[in-house]
């Protein structure tokens, strides 16, 4: 791979090989092993047009675990609050010699624009709608080291279907990899189009009742309400009643379901405090560690074979 822009058109072989180098990854990603020198010498840009804790910092803790440097550039503080265009700050960036470009912007598509104006290979952490394919990484890999496999399982992805470019992501590596997905929201935020999604064996069914859609479920990821990009429209005030994880609805899901939410949380609105907190089923805060793993997975495929390290060991 020369980028890594999205799941969608991922082969299953590329797939199953990040997955496995990120469960490899894990000892790492918790501190428990010692830390690689497999990007030394190489400098890693972050280019976050838009805010971030989770993917930011663990994009920046995985080069650091990989032995790399890496800077980050937020709008606040560059020129991009005087307006030059992030293809420019792109191309500005990589003429400083990094190895690589991490980027997210509210644009859906902005991060292949990136990718076709530069030479160095771009990681798309998010862009607008469309894909944040690292956190489709982090959550299968949370799911595959539950179950095993993926395979026939039925995963519930419940809330703003329609923004979200964590569902897309992620249903296009569950069903890839085999799984039922349940795309589950209010009619205004989720299509009956999103059924078309899969390309893989897994298949993709969309729904607007909750209830109905946590039956035999073996793990939910919820989803923030993004009121960024919705401006509210199409959310109503009963959104907590008809479409929050509540602690009445968790207890009547499979005892041994998962609860994920790729964060940050909207307590309160789209998931009880209780239900987050969960010690036996919440798996929240475990995407967060296995997304250092993810990330250190996806940068090593890039940058370890691309020839970059070559040159610096020469
Ligand atoms: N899950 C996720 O993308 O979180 P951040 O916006 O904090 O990076």
């Amino acid at each position: 791979m020369a980028d890594f822009l999205t799941i969608e058109g991922l082969s299953l072989a590329d797939l199953e090989g990040l997955l496995e180098a990120t469960r490899d990854n894990i000892p790492l990603a918790e501190g428990r092993a010692p830390t690689r020198a497999t990007l030394a010498g190489l400098v890693v840009a972050n280019l976050f047009f838009e805010d971030s804790t989770r993917t930011r910092c663990s994009f920046e803790t995985a080069v650091h675990r990989l032995g790399g440097s890496v800077f980050n550039l937020t709008p606040a503080g560059s020129s991009l609050s005087k307006g030059e265009s992030l293809l420019d700050t792109a191309q500005n960036i990589e003429c400083m010699g990094v190895a690589a470009i991490v980027v997210r912007t509210a644009v859906s598509g902005g991060a292949k624009m990136v990718a076709d104006g530069v030479r160095c290979p771009v990681i798309n952490a998010g862009d607008g709608r469309h894909e944040h394919p690292t956190q489709a990484l982090l959550d299968v890999a949370t799911l595959l080291e539950e179950f095993g496999s993926v395979e026939g399982r039925t995963i519930a992805i419940v809330g703003d279907i329609t923004n979200s470019r964590v569902a897309r992501s992620t249903t296009h590596a569950l069903t890839t990899l085999g799984a039922r997905v349940r795309l589950v929201g209010p009619p205004t935020l989720v299509s009956p189009a999103f059924e078309r999604i899969t390309k893989g064996p897994g298949t993709v069914q969309t729904m607007t009742n909750l209830d109905a859609a946590l039956e035999g479920i073996d793990a939910v990821i919820m989803l923030r309400v993004q009121l960024e990009r919705a401006a509210g429209g199409g959310v109503s005030s009963d959104y907590r009643s008809m479409y929050g994880l509540t602690q009445e609805r968790a207890a009547r899901m499979p005892s041994h379901a998962l609860i994920m939410h790729p964060g940050p949380l909207n307590r309160g609105t789209e998931i009880d405090d209780r239900v987050a907190d969960d010690p036996i089923h919440s798996r929240i805060l475990r995407q967060v560690t296995i997304g250092v793993a993810a990330r250190m997975a996806v940068l090593e495929n890039l940058l370890a074979p691309s020839g970059v390290l070559k040159k610096v060991s020469a």
